[in-house]
C-alpha cells in the first residue's frame, strides 16, 4: 500500500501517518487480519523515525483499529470502528440526473436468512467444486500471462458452439460467439453497438428489471409492451423501436413460453420495421415438462436476432461467463467495444470452462441440476395448487429456477416480503417488474439455492406468513 509523507504539509508526520492508515482501514484497503508492515520496515521506507510509526500503531491499536500481537507486529482488528464522522473527502460529486437513487438490484440475501427463495439462484451445494478447481488449477499453471482475444477464447468459443449446437438447435460459429462476464454483459455490448443516444427499445411489462436499467443507462428511450399467455403482444411494439427484448423461453418473471406464431411474428416485425431483436435465454436448460421451442435465433433467416446465453444458472453465477451468438456484421465492433472497457473476462476462468464443456461435464451437471430442480418445481407447484392457493395464483411455468405468483385477497406485498425476511426466508416481490402494466402483487418463489429437504420446511413457513398476514388484513 502507498504512503506518502509529506514534512512541508504543515501537519505532524505521526498525523499523517495515522490518518492514511486509519482511511485505508475504514475503506477497506486494509481488511481485518492482515498484517500492518513491521514498524522499522516501515519507518526505513517513509524516511521516518520508528518511533513515529509506534506512537500511530499504538494509537490504532487503542481505538480499535488493529490490534497489537503478542508476537510482536499488529494486525487489522476483526472488528474496526467505522469512519469517524466527518471523515473523509467532502461529498463534492453527485451522479448525473440519470443515475440518481441508483443502488444495485441485488445484494447477498441478509443476514439471518434460512430458506433463501430468491429467483434464478442455482443451487451452490451442487456445484462441482473439485473439477472445476482442478480444471482452474490446470489453466492458471498453463496460462501465458499476456491479453486475449477480446472476443474470448477461441477453445471457449469453439466450445460454445457445439454446445448450443445440441442443447439449443442455435446456429454459431466461432467467429459469431463473443464471450462476455454473463448475460446482462453481453446485452450491454450489443445494446451499445446498436444503440444510438435516445433510441427506443422496446421490452416486456412486466419485465426483467436489470436489463430495463440497463438500456436506461444507456441513455434509450425505453417502452413497455404488455405480454399475454402467449408471450410478448407483439402487434403493440411501437414501430421506431431499434430494439425488442425478449425473454421467450421462460419470460421474465411471468413464465410462458412465446408461442410460435408470435415468434414468427416478432421476427416478421424485425425486418419491417429494420429492428433488433435480443433474445435472453438465461435459464432454457432447466425445463420440467413440455419440448423447448425453437429459439427465435434458429428460425430467423435475416440475421436480426442476437442469442444470449448465461452460465450462471447451469454452472454459477459466480464464475461470470456468458455469451451472444451475433449476425456476423456485429462481431467485431463488440468485440473492438470489448477491449475498450475489459478487455476480456479472465483466461484462466475461459480456458477452464472450455475444458469443462469439451470433457462433457457441463452436459453431465447440467442433466444431474434438472433431475434435483424438477423435483423441487414439482414440491413448490403442489404446494401452489394445494396448502398455498388461498393466498397465492400461481402462473404456469414448467421451466427455469422460480415460479410466479399472485397474492390473492388483496394482501399486501411488501407486508408479505417483510414478514417472511422477519422469518429467515428472503424472496422476491412481482410489483417492481412491472412498469406501465398495471402492477400485480406477487411473489416470485426461487425453488434453486433451496435443498429439496428444506423446500417444503420453507413453504410451510411463507404458509403460515401468509395465513397470519391475511388474518390480520381481516382485523
Ligand atoms: C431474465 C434474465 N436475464 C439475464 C440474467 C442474468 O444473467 P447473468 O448472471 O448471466 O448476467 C438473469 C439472472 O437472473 C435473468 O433472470
Amino acid at each position: 500500500m502507498d504512503l506518502f509523507l509529506d514534512p512541508g504539509a504543515g501537519k505532524p508526520l505521526t498525523m499523517q501517518l495515522y490518518e492514511q492508515l486509519r482511511t485505508a482501514i475504514t475503506g477497506g484497503r486494509l481488511l481485518p487480519g492482515d498484517q500492518l508492515v513491521p514498524s522499522r520496515q516501515l519507518a526505513g521506507e517513509l524516511g521516518v523515525s520508528r518511533h513515529t510509526v509506534t506512537t500511530v500503531y499504538g494509537r490504532l491499536v487503542a481505538e480499535g483499529y488493529a490490534e497489537g500481537h503478542a508476537g510482536g507486529g499488529s494486525v487489522v482488528a476483526s472488528a474496526s470502528p467505522g469512519p469517524p464522522q466527518g471523515a473523509g473527502p467532502a461529498a463534492a460529486l453527485h451522479p448525473s440526473p440519470r443515475f440518481e437513487g441508483w443502488s444495485p438490484y441485488f445484494r447477498p440475501p441478509p443476514y439471518g436468512c434460512r430458506f433463501d427463495l430468491r429467483p434464478g439462484l442455482p443451487d451452490p451445494s451442487g456445484f462441482p467444486a473439485a473439477h472445476w478447481s482442478r480444471r482452474v488449477g490446470a489453466a492458471v499453471a498453463a496460462e501465458q500471462a499476456w491479453y486475449g482475444d477480446p472476443a474470448g477464447k477461441i477453445r471457449l468459443r469453439r466450445a460454445i458452439v457445439g454446445w448450443v449446437a445440441r442443447s439449443r438447435s442455435v446456429t454459431a460459429d466461432e467467429n459469431t460467439v463473443v464471450v462476455t462476464c454473463g448475460a446482462q454483459h453481453a446485452i450491454d455490448l450489443v445494446a451499445r453497438v446498436l444503440l444510438e443516444p435516445g433510441d427506443c427499445v422496446a421490452v416486456e411489462d412486466p419485465g426483467y428489471v436489470p436489463a430495463v436499467r440497463l438500456f436506461e443507462a444507456l441513455g434509450a428511450r425505453v417502452v413497455s409492451v404488455p405480454v399475454d399467455d402467449q408471450g410478448l403482444v407483439v402487434d403493440l411494439l411501437p414501430p421506431t423501436a431499434r430494439i425488442a427484448y425478449v425473454t421467450p423461453s421462460h419470460q421474465y418473471p411471468l413464465g410462458m413460453t412465446m408461442s410460435m406464431p408470435r415468434r414468427r411474428a416478432l421476427l416478421r416485425w424485425a425486418e419491417r420495421h429494420d429492428a433488433a431483436v435480443i433474445e435472453d435465454d438465461y435459464d432454457t436448460e432447466f425445463r420440467y415438462v413440455d419440448r423447448p421451442l425453437e429459439p427465435l435465433q434458429a428460425l430467423d433467416a435475416n440475421g436480426r436476432v442476437v442469442y444470449v446465453g448465461s452460465f450462471s444458472k447451469t454452472f454459477s453465477p459466480s464464475v461470470r461467463l456468458g455469451f451472444a451468438v451475433v449476425p456476423r456484421p456485429l462481431a467485431e465492433p463488440i468485440a473492438a467495444l470489448r477491449q475498450l472497457i475489459d478487455w476480456h473476462p479472465p483466461i484462466a476462468m475461459q480456458t477452464a470452462l472450455a475444458s469443462f464443456i469439451n470433457d462433457g461435464l457441463l452436459d453431465k451437471h447440467i442433466r444431474r441440476s434438472r433431475r434435483i430442480y424438477a423435483e423441487r418445481h414439482h414440491i413448490l407447484t403442489e404446494a401452489l395448487s394445494g396448502s398455498l392457493s388461498d393466498h397465492l395464483a400461481a402462473r404456469a411455468s414448467n421451466a427455469g429456477l422460480h415460479v410466479a405468483a399472485i397474492l390473492k385477497g388483496g394482501l399486501c406485498e411488501k407486508d408479505v416480503l417483510q414478514a417472511a425476511a422477519r422469518h429467515g426466508i428472503a424472496t422476491s416481490g412481482l410489483h417492481d417488474c412491472f412498469r406501465t402494466a398495471p402492477a400485480q402483487q406477487g411473489l416470485l418463489i426461487g425453488f434453486g439455492a433451496v435443498s429439496t429437504t428444506g423446500l417444503p420446511a420453507a413453504l410451510r413457513t411463507l404458509g403460515r406468513i401468509l395465513a397470519s398476514q391475511a388474518l390480520n388484513q381481516a382485523r
